[in-house]
Parts: C-alpha cells; structure tokens; sequence
C-alpha cells in the first residue's frame, strides 16, 4: 500500500519537473539529450510518443521510445538494451549527420548503420517512428524498421526484418526468442539464435513463396500481405479501432507475440479499469507445447517443466527436488538440489531414492532409451536401477522412456497422457521407507503446482466465506440465517485489533482477489462462528467519510442472493471488510470441477443470480453496477444457493487499480464491448457478463477454451449462436441427459442468453426482463446474431 502511495506521491512530485522538450517541427544538427536526472526528451507533436533515456538502474541508461501518456510509459523501441548507457551519456545529432549515443568520456555505444549520407534533421513522429531525415525528406534510417520487440500501427516489416524478444520483463537485454519474416515470406517463431537451427520454428504462417510484407495497419491489424498486396493471411483478429485505444504487438520475453489495447483519454472508465488489455489470440496460443526443438531448453530453461495458467500465460516451474537457478528470472531453468546418484557399481544407493509420481507431465524428445516395461512398478525399477535416469515417463499404453540431465522442453498439460517419475534422493536422515514418501510428496507437487496458479488462488478465495455474528443481535441471532438480519439500522463496526484477533494474526489466507487478501477468522468465544475478513489492498484515495458512505450502502443490500457484508474497520491505513461465510465455495469450481453439477441445480443458480443482480441494479435504494460477475464471484452456501459476492468493490476501488493484472480480462472474457469502446457504463455491463455466465451454465464449460477440438467450439459464446442459428441447441447439452430431456427450457435459456450478449447495450433486456425469461413467466422473443463476436473470429 505504502509504495502505490509513494508511487502517486513521486508522479505528482516529478510530472510538472521534468523537461521535455516539445519537438513540434524537427531536431536540427547538434541537437542532443543528456541521461541524467533531468528526464530531457524529445516529445512527438501530438506528446504521445517519446524518444529519451529512460533508468534502468544505478547508473543505467537506456534509450527508448515510449507512449508518453500512459501511466506505466510502456517502451516500444529500445537502442542499446545489451550495453546500458552511464549517467552523463549523451546521444547527440551531430553536425557531421550522425546520430551517436557516447558515454561521457566520447566512447561510441550505439549509432544506427545508415545506407546513405546527408541527414538533415530528425523527428520524433506520432505515430512511434523515429526519423532520420534528408534534405529533400528520404527518411534514411527509421526506427520502424528496426524493431525492437514491438510493432506500432502503420508499422511495416519487409522480408528480414528480425524481432527479438527481451531478456525478462524488466530487462531489455536481447532474449533468445525472436521472429522473424525470412527472405522466403513465412513469418518464423525461433526459440535460439542459432541460425543452424533454422528449420526449427516454434510457430510459423507457412506462407513460404507468397509472404512479403507483415503490416499492422492503421485500424489495428497485423496481417501478412502477398507481393502483389493483397491480404494472404491475418495474424491477429483485433476488431478494436485505433482512434480511441493505443495499440501495440510485441513478442514478450516468454515467446508470446500479443496484441494490447490501451483506452485513450485519462477521463475514460475504462482507462481507469483496464490499463493494457489483450486482444486476438496469443500467438502460439501454448508455447508450453509448440516448442518441439531436439536441442535447446525448451520454453521454460533446463530441469523445468512449463504449464500453461488461467491467464492463459505459461509459469515456468522446477519439479520436486530442483529450485531456480535464478530467483529473480523463473525462465532460467532449474538445478537438482540434491547429489545425483552414484554411478559407482559397488555402492548402487538404489535405496537413497525415491521417485516422484507427476501427472500428465513430460520432458519429450529427450530419450536415451525406451524400455518396453509393461507395469509402471517394471518402468519404476528401470529407472531407479539406472543411475542415469533422472526421470522416467511411463507411457499410456506400456512405454518406459528414461531421460537423463539435463532435462529440457518440460511441459505439463491435460493434453499430455504420460505420467513422470522423476527420481530425488531421500533426505539422508530419513532414509528409512521408500515406498511411503510417495503419496504424500505427490500431493505437496501437486499442492504446490496449484499454489501458484491462479485458478487455484481463485478457487480459494471463495472457498471460505462464512459469518455469524453473535454479539450485536440477540442471544438466538446465532441459530438464524444472516438473511434475517436487518441491516437497517447500520453495520457493525469492528476495531483493527478486534479482527486480528478474530483471525489469529491473519494466520490462514482463504485467497487473494483483485481488491486485497482473504482471511479465515472466528468472531467470539464459539469455535464456529466463522467470518471472512477482506483486507483491502490499496487505500483509495477518498476520505473517511466516502468510505463509510460507500461501505454502509453495500452494507444496506439485503438479499439472500447477495453476500451478506456484517461490518468493516476503517482504523487508520486499514480497511477490511467482513463477510458471512459461504460453505460451498465458488461458482467457478462448483461448475468447472470433476463432477458436473445436475441441470436443474444450474438452472436455480442461474435465476439466483439473475435475481440478486435484478435487486442490485433496480430494487435497492442505491443502484449498484457490479462490473464484475463471473464464476469466480459467484458463491454458494451450504444449500447450494447461490449469491453475488464482492458487489460495490468495483466502485469503490477501480480508480485505484493498477494496471498490470487487467490484461487476463481482455480476452473473451466477461467484460461486455463497450469496456473497449470509451462507451458510458451502465449496468448492461452486468447483463453481458451474465449472459456468458449463462452459456457456461447451460454447458458446463469455460466460455474459451482452446483447447477444444473443433475451432468452432473453442469460443463457447459462437458455437452458441451457431447451434441455435442452425437449429440445434441439442449438440450444447449433448452428454448431458438431463439438460436433453429438457430442451425446451435449454432453448429458452439460450436465446435468453444471447439477448443479454448483444454488441449494442440497449438491446440487452434489463435483468428483470431476464429473470422473467428464465422462469418462462415471458416470451423470449428471437435474438438477432451478438455481432461483436460474429466479427471478432
Ligand atoms: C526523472 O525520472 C526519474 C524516474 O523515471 C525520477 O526518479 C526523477 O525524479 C526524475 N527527475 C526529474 C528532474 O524529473
Ligand atoms: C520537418 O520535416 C518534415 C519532413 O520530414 C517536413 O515536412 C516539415 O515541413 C518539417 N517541419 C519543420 C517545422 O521544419
Ligand atoms: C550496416 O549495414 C550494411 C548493409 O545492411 C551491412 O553490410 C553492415 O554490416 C552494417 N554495419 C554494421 C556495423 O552493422
Ligand atoms: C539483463 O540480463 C543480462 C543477461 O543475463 C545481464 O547480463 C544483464 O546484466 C541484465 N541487465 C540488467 C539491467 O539487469
Ligand atoms: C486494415 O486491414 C483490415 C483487414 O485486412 C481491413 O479490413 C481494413 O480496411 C484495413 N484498414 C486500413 C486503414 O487499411
Ligand atoms: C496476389 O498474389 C496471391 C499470392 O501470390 C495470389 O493468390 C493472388 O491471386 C494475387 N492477386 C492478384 C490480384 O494478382
Ligand atoms: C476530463 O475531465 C476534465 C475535468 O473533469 C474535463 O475538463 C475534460 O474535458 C475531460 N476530458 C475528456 C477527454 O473527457
Ligand atoms: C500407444 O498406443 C497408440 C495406439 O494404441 C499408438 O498410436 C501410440 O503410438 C502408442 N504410444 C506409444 C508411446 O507407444
Ligand atoms: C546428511 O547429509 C548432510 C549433507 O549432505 C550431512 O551434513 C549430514 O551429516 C547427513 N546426515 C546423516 C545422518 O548422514
């Protein structure tokens, strides 16, 4: 909390200092900019592109172009990321027409290798380029064609051009991915710079003898175009216009090529909400798994295994036994943390290790050899025999294949049907029993793989929330439902102390969400009395007085479709929220878990929050938005009622948000069109969000899924419209007995749900509308086609 203050402090303290020199017209000979403490920098006319040094360090300069009016000032173009600038370096348009970075004593850093003489100005331009001019306007050298990792709208790369990733997300030392579109037109994804290697693409557009230029054009997308100049092949789908967002494509240090998006405007709502979003599919949509090279590491760095997260980024991970190589950079690979085993004959140490079980895991192409062992207790005894086998991966249907160290291209996946069994000694202290260590190591693998997956954060966070409130009702308020409680007379207000003691020094975290951490507590004397506690994150910037407004409106809905919030503290820096507790976890693992939960009981969860979300918006005295309904903030009780949680958060912290974890958003998710389009936001932003929640109820899977089979499946949304269009919504519910013995709701359903999905906010039904259709009491009329998704494929 203290460094996003400080953080604001600094921003208010530094803004109106720095100099930056509006260019306006053109740098003439002899202009030139010093890396020091004066943030000196060349402004393009419009001021949304800067050319300058930015601080990397102690010390430690880097000349970069960046969007100049964004918060995060996200760099687009760097010069010399491999050999950082000193302070008091200089890069200068010199009189004899160069442009030179030299470090204070003269010594040359960087200059760009122009094919031709006679520059006579240079210019920071708006749409990111940076020029070298001549007399007569030839832009001899532009930094358009010498990209960096980024590529910016009216940017065009010919056949050659080369991009290359950054070393880590802060360091703009060159990474070993990079593409690049060849003399031959296919645009290339490697993961080595070694040119021998050059048949092994990770990702590639197979546009051999037709490819000849890659442009991201000025309404925002990146595709391939023939010789001849017609369109061959997109590479992304953006339909986000760029007069109202900043745009860029960047391959990011893990491989990844991804669009962004950036609301222009500092007023919007959605600037404020949403920072850099991701739009289009990622490009491969898993590295985990595209990266098939017989040499080199794979995605991840060596003895690590790579998974892709829910935020459909990979996490580079060590297996049981090994730790990072460097703590500070996950994609550096591995190193055993224990001796490897003796290979000496007459000391086998057979005994001293243990292998651990990992499901659906693989190093592949690895193999120094394959027993045909049958059983996994034969492949077990292979490998544990063998003081070569690091790991042993048992195949489906018999296989054994042994792989040695260092184990390269890990990847786990559900596509992955083999089971690793990699080999870890035994605490020498410990060394009694082999066989148990087993199970219960498997289980701290697998915890930890969780642990550090979002999902699972998310399935926490909504997995605890329970509340009795004993002191402030009467001595029987402990045996009534928190439904019966009026809240009208005011919330309960709790001291700091109070609910550090309720917690036990917030000793066990429930999970972490947007706004802040959740912690399990007991209020009272009585071992069950539980509540969650929400310590929110960042202090918004509004007074005391706002707070409490804020916090006792939420408090004031009452409805048993609602989380119930009992009290708050407001002491000092500190703010929490406390909750009644929820049984039966979130919505999001009740529907995406191992057992599918009946249709009918997805139908009451559906007119459950229909309902609460009915109230919100048009029975309670204050209007409330909730902007965010998804699975994961949906929550059910130990009667499996279903009820919205986390409702005025939204409000009251969004302007506080920062902007980096918002990108997971962007993509398919929730957030209705108009998030996109700098439109006002009312509560169809709700009916939207409801309505993908209602197609993953109807069929029970997440509305993206790309891994599923057929292309025309993996946006649930679009195969929903297409089996209704076609008149087969039976195929969404087809293993499901129950949901086909009862089409007729199904349809009703459906068509409910594709209203509420509408590109247009006005045609989307109010949720009163809605809860109507659903329990039949109205006509669904014939939705149209939602054409935001038509045209997003
Ligand atoms: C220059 O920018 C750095 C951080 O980017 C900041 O710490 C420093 O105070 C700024 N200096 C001036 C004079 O604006
Ligand atoms: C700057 O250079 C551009 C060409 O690069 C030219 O069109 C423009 O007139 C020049 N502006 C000034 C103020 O010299
Ligand atoms: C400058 O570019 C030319 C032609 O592209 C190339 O042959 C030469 O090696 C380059 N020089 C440097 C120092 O990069
Ligand atoms: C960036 O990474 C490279 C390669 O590991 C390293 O040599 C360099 O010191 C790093 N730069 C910074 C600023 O940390
Ligand atoms: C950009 O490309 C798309 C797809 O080819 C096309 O529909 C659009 O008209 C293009 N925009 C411009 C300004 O050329
Ligand atoms: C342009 O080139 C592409 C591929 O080389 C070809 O398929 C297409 O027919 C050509 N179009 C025209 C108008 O020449
Ligand atoms: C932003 O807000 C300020 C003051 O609230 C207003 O003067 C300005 O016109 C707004 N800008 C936009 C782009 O809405
Ligand atoms: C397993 O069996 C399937 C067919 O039964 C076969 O296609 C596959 O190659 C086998 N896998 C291995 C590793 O032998
Ligand atoms: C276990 O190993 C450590 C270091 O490998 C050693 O210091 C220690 O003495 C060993 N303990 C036993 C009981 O052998």
């Amino acid at each position: 909390m203290a460094s996003v203050m400080l953080r604001i402090l600094l921003l208010l303290v530094t803004l109106p200092l720095s100099a930056k020199a509006q260019t306006n017209g053109n740098l003439t000979l002899g202009s030139s900019l010093t890396a020091d403490e004066q943030n000196s920098s060349w402004l393009s006319p419009s001021g949304e592109f800067t050319f300058g040094f930015r601080k990397m360090g102690q010390g430690a300069h880097l000349l970069a172009i960046w969007f100049e009016k964004i918060e995060d000032k996200t760099i687009v173009w760097s010069a010399n990321g491999d050999n950082l600038a000193p302070e008091g370096s200089k890069i200068q348009l010199s009189t004899d027409s160069r442009l030179v970075l030299a470090d204070p004593n003269g010594r040359e850093l960087w200059s760009p290798n122009l094919t031709a003489a006679g520059v006579a100005h240079a210019a920071m331009l708006d749409t990111g380029n940076f020029v070298l001019v001549s007399q007569n306007y030839v832009h001899l050298w532009e930094t358009f064609s010498q990209p960096t990792d980024t590529m910016l709208p009216t940017q065009q790369f010919d056949q050659g051009t080369k991009v290359n990733a950054r070393y880590s997300k802060m360091n703009y030392s060159t990474g070993r991915f990079h593409f690049k579109l060849e003399n031959d037109g296919n645009l290339a994804f490697y993961a080595t710079s070694d040119p021998w290697l050059a048949s092994d693409t990770y990702w590639a557009s197979n546009t051999k003898d037709s490819g000849f230029r890659l442009i991201f054009n000025q309404t925002g997308q990146v595709y391939l175009t023939a010789r001849n100049g017609t369109l061959l092949k997109p590479v992304t789908s953006n339909t986000v216009p760029t007069n109202e967002f900043y745009q860029r494509a960047i391959l990011e240090y893990d491989g990844v090529f991804r669009q962004y998006v950036h609301p222009k405007g500092e007023n919007s709502s959605s600037a404020l909400a949403l920072g850099w979003s991701m739009v289009s599919s990622p490009i491969p949509p898993n590295i985990c798994e595209s990266i098939r090279q017989t040499t080199g590491s794979g995605a991840c760095g060596f003895n690590s295994y790579c998974a892709l997260g829910d935020d459909q980024r990979p996490q580079c991970h060590c297996p049981p036994g090994y730790t990072p190589l460097d703590s500070t950079n996950e994609m550096n690979g591995c190193r055993q943390d224990f001796l490897p085993q003796s290979c000496d004959g007459s000391r086998p140490e057979t005994d001293q290790f243990a292998l651990h079980e990992m499901l659906r895991t693989n190093w592949p192409l690895n193999d120094y050899e394959r027993t045909a062992a049958q059983t996994e207790d034969r492949c077990r005894e292979a490998c544990s025999a063998d003081c070569f086998c690091a790991v042993a991966i048992f195949g489906g249907n018999g296989s054994c294949y042994k792989k040695k160290i260092p184990l390269s291209n890990g990847r786990t996946d559900p596509s992955e049907v083999g089971k690793a069994l990699i080999k870890v000694r035994i605490k020498n202290s410990t060394s009694k029993s082999t066989g148990d260590g087993n199970k219960n190591s498997t289980l701290i693998i697998i915890g930890s793989v969780l642990l550090s997956s979002f999902v699972f954060v998310n399935l926490l966070l909504l997995l605890i929330t329970y509340l009795i409130y004993r002191s402030f009702r009467s001595k029987d308020s402990k045996l009534s439902r928190p439904v019966q409680i009026n809240q009208a007379t005011g919330m309960q207000t709790f001291t700091y102390q109070e609910l550090q003691k309720a917690t036990d020094e917030f000793k066990e975290e429930l999970g972490r969400g947007a706004f802040g951490i959740v912690y399990k507590g007991v209020l009272g004397s009585e071992d069950t009395n539980f509540v969650a506690v929400k310590v929110l994150a960042t202090r918004t910037g509004e007074s005391e007085k706002e707070f409490e407004r804020e916090v006792s409106a939420i408090g004031r809905t009452d409805h048993k479709n609602l989380v119930q919030l009992l009290g708050y503290c407001n002491e000092g820096q500190h703010r929490l929220l406390v909750y009644e507790f929820m049984s039966n976890g979130t919505l999001a693992d009740f529907l995406f878990g191992a057992s599918r939960p009946s249709w009918y009981r997805r139908t009451e969860i559906a007119c459950d929050v229909a309902r609460g979300l009915s109230y919100l918006h048009q029975d309670c005295t204050r209007h409330i938005i909730h902007c965010d309904i998804k699975p994961q903030n949906i929550l059910l009780d130990g009667s499996l009622t279903a009820k919205i949680s986390d409702l005025g958060l939204a409000k009251l912290l969004m302007a506080n948000q920062t902007r980096t974890n918002t990108g997971v958003r962007g993509t398919r998710g929730y957030l209705a069109p108009e998030w996109f389009r700098n439109m006002p936001i009312s509560s169809k932003v709700d009916v939207y969000s409801f309505g993908i929640l209602l197609v993953e109820l109807i069929c029970c899977r997440k509305n993206y899924k790309p891994e599923a089979e057929i292309e025309a499946q993996i946006v649930l949304v679009d195969w929903t419209y297409d089996c209704y269009h076609d008149g087969s919504v039976l195929k969404l519910v087809e293993s499901d007995e129950e949901a086909s013995s009862d089409i007729k709701r199904v349809r009703r359903f459906v068509m409910t749900a594709l209203w509420c999905i509408q590109e247009d906010p006005t045609l989307r039904p109010t949720m009163k509308e809605i809860t109507q259709m659903l329990e039949g009491a109205v006509e669904v009329p014939v939705p149209p086609a939602p054409s935001s998704f038509m045209s997003s494929i």
